[in-house]
């Protein structure tokens, strides 16, 4: 019986032997009792011979764990399982995995689904791509990849999931989310496992980007995933949402914004400032009935102030550091926005007077990106400009 840091306890014992290349493939299960039968022996086929299996069960109703427990018997050397007491999320189920794992001395490890997904048949080949690099990823995203089986909105999902999480993170890897995934003890010892952050999905997402951030050499192989025949996938909505915003937070954790980031974070900025812009319009101009240009002006102020303080705070956080918003600052913001209100209208004018175009609006839209640019630029490299430069 042995006690993981995580608090879980195993309760399976295990030979110490030590072989060359030893392989561990765990495989987390939540009611996958009609799958797990007939995935175990298939992933032993595919496996090298001296290949084991972890089973990390949280106690699913469907009484996945008395399958194993009989596959156990049946197979004692090469089969364990972890029991925990309840559902703790993917990310946990893992972390104990790896944790158990790295202990025991296994070298690689293959993180699979239960549900055949992960279609065992591709493991022969990420062992193959293991000898040259710490980490393989079996992925959706490549040529001659794809997914089978899903509806389109789950399959917009993956992809913006991914797509999103490259974009935040910076990190090339095409398929962030998916779950198949070949890992050197090396690798694993990188990435920090102790520091994760992530409970649910996202922990694939932030394995990966950890991996590459701390410089391993990574693979992604082209896998076709199929949708589970059997059971109900574990994704909610809940889990979704925590992975997007997870995102940003493990962002933070190892670095600072990229230009890319506070760009994003500044136009959402703005766009907050322009709601704010017209609800004090609307109460003060529609309701209070008070003349508009001053109630544009001051309109212009406040919001101009809100997004000053957001920039400060957020946009521009790793740059301004624990510094405090200034009056002087302030002032250059507000001349910063008008400067690009300026630009914006400029744009906007030329254009309508040169070329015929079928709606305004487009001429208007160009100029608000052009104003937006500028602003950004100032706001940037003049007023948010790193703590180290001189005041
Ligand atoms: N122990 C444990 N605890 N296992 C869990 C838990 C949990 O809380 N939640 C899910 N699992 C297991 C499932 O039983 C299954 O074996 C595997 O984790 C994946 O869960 P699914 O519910 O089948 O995930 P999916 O098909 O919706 O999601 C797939 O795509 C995701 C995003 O691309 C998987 O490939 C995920 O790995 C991937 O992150
Ligand atoms: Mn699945």
């Amino acid at each position: 019986m042995y006690k993981s840091e995580y608090g879980y306890i195993i309760n399976f014992p295990l030979s110490d032997d030590r072989g060359k290349m030893r392989l561990l493939v765990v495989i987390p299960t939540y009611n996958e009792a009609e799958n797990i039968e007939k995935l175990i022996p298939s992933v032993f086929e595919h496996s090298p011979p001296e290949t084991d299996i972890l089973v990390v069960d949280d106690n699913s109703p469907d009484g996945t764990a008395e399958i194993i427990d009989k596959l156990i018997t049946e197979n004692k050397a090469h089969l364990h399982i972890i029991k925990r007491p309840g559902k703790q999320g993917l990310a946990a189920a893992y972390l104990t995995a790896f944790d158990w794992g790295l202990l025991k001395d296994y070298d690689v490890f293959l993180e699979m689904d239960a549900d055949f997904s992960h279609n065992p048949k591709y493991i022969s080949e990420m062992v193959n791509n293991i000898q040259n690099h710490d980490v393989v990823i079996g992925s959706r995203n490549v040529k001659n990849g794809g997914i089978e089986g899903w509806s389109f909105l789950r399959n917009c999902i993956s992809k913006g999931g991914s797509l999103y999480s490259r974009i935040i993170l910076g990190c090339p890897i095409k398929d962030l989310t998916g779950g198949f995934n070949m890992w050197t003890s090396n690798a694993l010892q990188k990435i920090d496992l102790h520091n994760i952050l992530s409970k649910g999905y996202s922990f694939q997402v932030e394995m990966k980007y950890r991996a590459w951030y701390t410089g391993c050499s990574i693979i992604e192989v082209p896998i076709l995933f199929i949708d589970r025949k059997f059971g109900t996938s574990k994704m909610s909505k809940k889990i979704f949402f925590e992975a997007l915003i997870n995102i940003w937070k493990i962002k933070k954790a190892t670095g600072g914004d990229t230009t890319l980031d506070q760009f994003i974070k500044f136009f959402l900025t703005g766009g907050l400032g322009t709601i704010t812009n017209l609800a004090i319009f609307f109460v003060s101009s529609d309701l209070l009935k008070l003349p508009e240009i001053p109630v544009a002006i001051g309109c212009f102020v406040v919001a101009g102030t809100q997004n000053y303080v957001i920039n400060h705070k957020w946009s521009f956080a790793n740059t301004t550091g624990s510094s405090k918003p200034s009056i002087r600052k302030w002032l250059l913001f507000l001349c910063a926005s008008l400067t690009g209100l300026l630009v914006n209208i400029v744009i906007m004018k030329s254009l309508i007077m040169n070329f015929n175009l079928p709606y305004k609006f487009i001429a208007q839209a160009c100029g608000i990106a052009a104003g937006m640019i500028i602003n950004f630029i100032f706001s940037k490299f003049f007023i948010f400009r790193s703590k180290n430069c001189a005041e």
